[in-house]
């Protein structure tokens, strides 16, 4: 569209925001009766993260929590986006409340609101008990979503009295492709696209009966998931590019975001599965349950990083078990893809971060207007930025290619809101420099550097302020009038 008279700002409530993990900020991991997450245990399996880097201590804003938020107040933050760590609530998973983990949430929930930042909460963000995955496989079971349940109600009961903005599940496409088709996350599972599919079922239905479970306890609140969204432009104008695009599109994106807005799966997708025997068991009820939370969902929520290209893929093609790019040295990823459907290629026309991500700023504003067209929902984008190298030169983080990366997104972000999105929130990812999985921690991404290096005992975790916080400090003044 070309809109002829642009709002010069936001909208007036629009919620400038940052965001976080807690396995990738906490540290503390064994601290005040936090049970073992699958990460606990994960990043100790030798070769599985960067040279590995574990959350342990992280970039320990367990005990800088109110430092932290010092520094978004002074930043004019309006939202921190968080996530609770299971573990720390039900150090077992279920059972008795540990209420040494809910007293630190109480404070920074308090701290948070008592600095007038608006407290986001995920409820999940991939870090499971260790302890249910011993009993059942985690995921795998059924019985996860009767314990995930019970833990999400017991974060509404306790803090939703202050929260009212929740996101259910962060990325469930990633988590779920990463444990159980690449082996890059736990369970570490290789191509098990049966278990895949069937996991992400029991994800859905975790989502679905929480956000029902939210609404009947708050209907004030606001809720949905966030889910990983790389929108996809098809490589050519041959029909079998186009065809490839929307075979992407259905299994990789409209896969969860149509169970999320409409409570159903697409039907090719599902149709594909079927023919290979792959597509999930639903229990009586299922369908119904899904219907009536996409009902109540408030926001389509998005992490939005990158494009992909969709390239038709032959039946001895390449497959997911791609290698990744976990150094920062350019050009070391490979092309993954689905035989006989699609390939993802790198886009020729687009530059890439040293992590060979994909930069482009106007996917923002494409995967706005899909979402807006599709489901017609309010969009949180709940994660969006740079990792990049910063260097500390005499006590100052000059990063201008960040600056530069935040500002082109959020021109995009303003023209799909001018074009009738509706957009409620932008969380940069992230606020403080963290782990970042299989990366480690010099792939940076704050508006704060953090003083530490891969070796857990370098650096003094001292905070300071990059060039990029002052920048999104003087947006957030000018409500985003002066990018
Ligand atoms: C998202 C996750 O996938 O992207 C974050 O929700 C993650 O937890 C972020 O850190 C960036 O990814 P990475 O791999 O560069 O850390």
């Amino acid at each position: 569209m070309y809109i002829t008279k642009p709002n010069k700002e936001f909208p007036s409530d629009f919620l400038w925001g940052s965001a976080s993990a807690a396995y990738q900020v906490e540290g503390a991991w064994d601290e005040d009766g936090k049970g073992r997450s699958v990460w606990d245990e994960f990043v100790r399996i030798p070769g599985k993260t960067f040279k590995a880097t574990t959350g342990d201590k992280a970039v320990d804003h367990y005990h800088r929590m109110e430092e932290d938020v010092r520094l978004m107040k002074e930043m004019g933050l309006k939202t921190y986006r968080f996530s609770i760590a299971w573990t720390r609530i039900f150090p077992d998973g279920n059972g008795e409340v540990n209420e040494e983990g809910v007293a630190f949430y109480n404070r920074l929930i308090d701290e948070l609101i008592n600095n007038d930042i608006t407290p986001m909460i995920t409820v999940y963000h991939w870090d499971l008990p260790q302890a249910l995955e011993n009993e059942y496989g985690g995921w795998e079971s059924r019985h996860i979503v009767d314990d995930f349940v019970h833990y999400a109600k017991t974060l509404f009961e306790r803090f939703g009295d202050r929260v009212k903005h929740w996101i259910v599940l962060n990325e469930q496409n990633v988590f779920t492709a990463h444990g159980w088709l690449m082996a890059t996350h736990p369970p570490g599972k290789v191509n098990d696209r049966k278990t895949f599919y069937q996991v992400n079922h029991h994800a859905f239905m975790a989502h679905a009966k929480s956000v029902i479970a939210l609404k009947s306890l708050w209907s004030d609140a606001m809720v949905g998931s966030s889910f990983a969204f790389g929108p996809s432009y098809a490589k050519s104008d041959k029909p079998e590019d186009a065809m490839a695009k929307m075979d992407y599109d259905d299994l990789q994106s409209y896969y969860w975001m149509d169970v999320y807005g409409y409570g159903r799966y697409p039907r090719a997708a599902l149709a594909q599965l079927r023919s290979e025997g792959v597509a999930p068991v639903f229990e009586e009820g299922d369908e119904e349950i899904l219907k009536e939370a996409a009902q109540l969902v408030d926001f389509m929520g998005v992490n939005y990083y990158q494009t992909c290209v969709a390239e038709y893929n032959p039946i001895d093609g390449v497959g997911m078990t791609n290698t990744m790019n976990t150094t920062g040295k350019k050009g070391t990823s490979t092309v993954q893809g689905v035989p006989g459907l699609y390939k993802n290629p790198q886009n020729e026309h687009l530059p890439t971060t040293d992590w060979d991500w994909t930069i482009d700023p106007e996917g923002l504003r494409f995967a706005c207007r899909d979402i807006t067209s599709r489901y017609d929902l309010p969009i949180v984008i709940s994660e969006n930025g740079l990792g990049a190298f910063d260097k500390l030169e005499e006590g100052k983080v000059h990063d201008p290619y960040r600056i530069d990366y935040l500002k082109r997104h959020l021109i995009e972000l303003k023209k799909a809101i001018d074009e009738g999105c509706r957009v409620l929130a932008y969380c940069t990812w992230s606020f403080t420099d963290l782990l970042s999985w299989l990366n480690g921690y010099q792939k940076r991404y704050g508006f704060v550097y953090v003083d530490r290096e891969e070796d857990e005992n370098e650096g003094t975790l001292n905070r300071i302020p990059k060039d990029s916080y002052y920048w999104y400090k003087y947006t957030i003044e000018t409500n985003g009038a002066e990018l």
